[in-house]
This record gives C-alpha cells, sequence and structure tokens, in this order.
C-alpha cells in the first residue's frame, strides 16, 4: 500500500517556510490508518516491548492503537502543565520554537522495555527530548517508531538518536 500519497503537504504551515506534513488525510483513510498501525506493530514483534511512550498530540493517536494491538501499557508525554501527579521536565526546540516536554516520574520502571512513538521526526529535538526523559527510568531498552521520517534534515540530534532502533513507516 502506497501511504505516503494519504499524507498531504500544507505549504507555509504553521509559519513561513514550513512544509508541514498533515497526517489527518491517511488517519481518516480505514485502510491506510490499519496499515500504520499493524506495520508498527509489525515491528516491534519479538522485542519484548511492555511500553509505548508517545508524545502528545499527534503521537497519541497511533500509538495508543499500537499499545492495544501489541498488549503493551499506554505512557504519555505531554506538554508542560498538562499531567496531574508528580513528573519530570525536559526543554527542547521544535522545528518553530521552543516547548518543553513532561512524563510521571512513575510511568516506568527498570523492567521495561521502550517504544517511543512520534506521528513525525523532523529535527529531532521533540523525539531527544522524549529520550532524555525516557532514560532518566533507567529502563531495559528503548527503541524509536515514526510514521513519517523527514530524512532531508539532518541535525545534531539526529545523529544523536541514530544510536538507537529506529523504524518509520514514510520517509521523505
Ligand atoms: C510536531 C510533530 C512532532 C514534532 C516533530 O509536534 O507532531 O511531535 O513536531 O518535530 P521535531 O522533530 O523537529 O521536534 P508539535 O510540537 O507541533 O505538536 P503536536 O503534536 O501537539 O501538534
Ligand atoms: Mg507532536
Amino acid at each position: 500500500m502506497e501511504l505516503k500519497k494519504y499524507v498531504r503537504t500544507v505549504e507555509d504551515y504553521p509559519i513561513e517556510g514550513i512544509s508541514f506534513k498533515d497526517i489527518t488525510t491517511l488517519l481518516k483513510e480505514p485502510t491506510a490508518f490499519k496499515d500504520v498501525v499493524d506495520q508498527i506493530s509489525e515491528y516491534c514483534q519479538g522485542k519484548g516491548i511492555t511500553k509505548i511512550v508517545s508524545l502528545e498530540s499527534r503521537g497519541f493517536i497511533v500509538g495508543g492503537a499500537v499499545a492495544y494491538c501489541v498488549n503493551a501499557g499506554f505512557v504519555p508525554i505531554r506538554k508542560k502543565g498538562k499531567l496531574p501527579s508528580l513528573v519530570i521536565n525536559e526543554s527542547y526546540e521544535l522545528e518553530y520554537g521552543v516547548d518543553s516536554i513532561e512524563m510521571h516520574v512513575d510511568a516506568l520502571t527498570e523492567d521495561d522495555v521502550v517504544l517511543i512513538h512520534d506521528d513525525l521526526l523532523a529535527t529531532g529535538g521533540t523525539a531527544l527530548a522524549a529520550l532524555n526523559l525516557v532514560k532518566q527510568m533507567n529502563v531495559k531498552k528503548i527503541y524509536f517508531s515514526f510514521i513519517c521520517d523527514l530524512t532531508f534534515i539532518q541535525t545534531e540530534k539526529k545523529i544523536e538518536l541514530a544510536n538507537y532502533e529506529t523504524h518509520s513507516v514514510i520517509q521523505y
């Protein structure tokens, strides 16, 4: 199935010069949505993954579905101030702007094998911030999964992320 054709590119959103990958056009197609979830679930097989750690907000959609499919737990990483209990925090740079993300301190244990999932890998800033949160929990192993990887964007952060096994469904 050619999934790339379901992703809509919106030029100059949210600011001029950004070519935005809109996955809503993929998500609304039942067969495309299922294929993405199935491919990521397939990647999880044999890895002993116990937790899918997903990033607010676009990472939650497929992350939750994959957690269900692979019988893993779901852990949300949210933007600052959204999680109710004790959190750890990490600041990061976006393709556009600066933000900070948080995860509950009791979300993971040393026994967990984690798949960090997000919809998109652009500069790697968000993924690296998530990695820095998850690493603090001394989990057994960390994998990454993205729907789209903008491979034409090369950054130092992405070089650091390359130390981890990563799966992406669609590459640009
Ligand atoms: C977007 C996207 C990824 C991140 C990728 O999220 O969903 O999470 O940017 O960019 P990066 O690799 O350069 O860090 P955004 O922060 O716009 O928020 P949203 O998911 O809530 O829409
Ligand atoms: Mg996001």
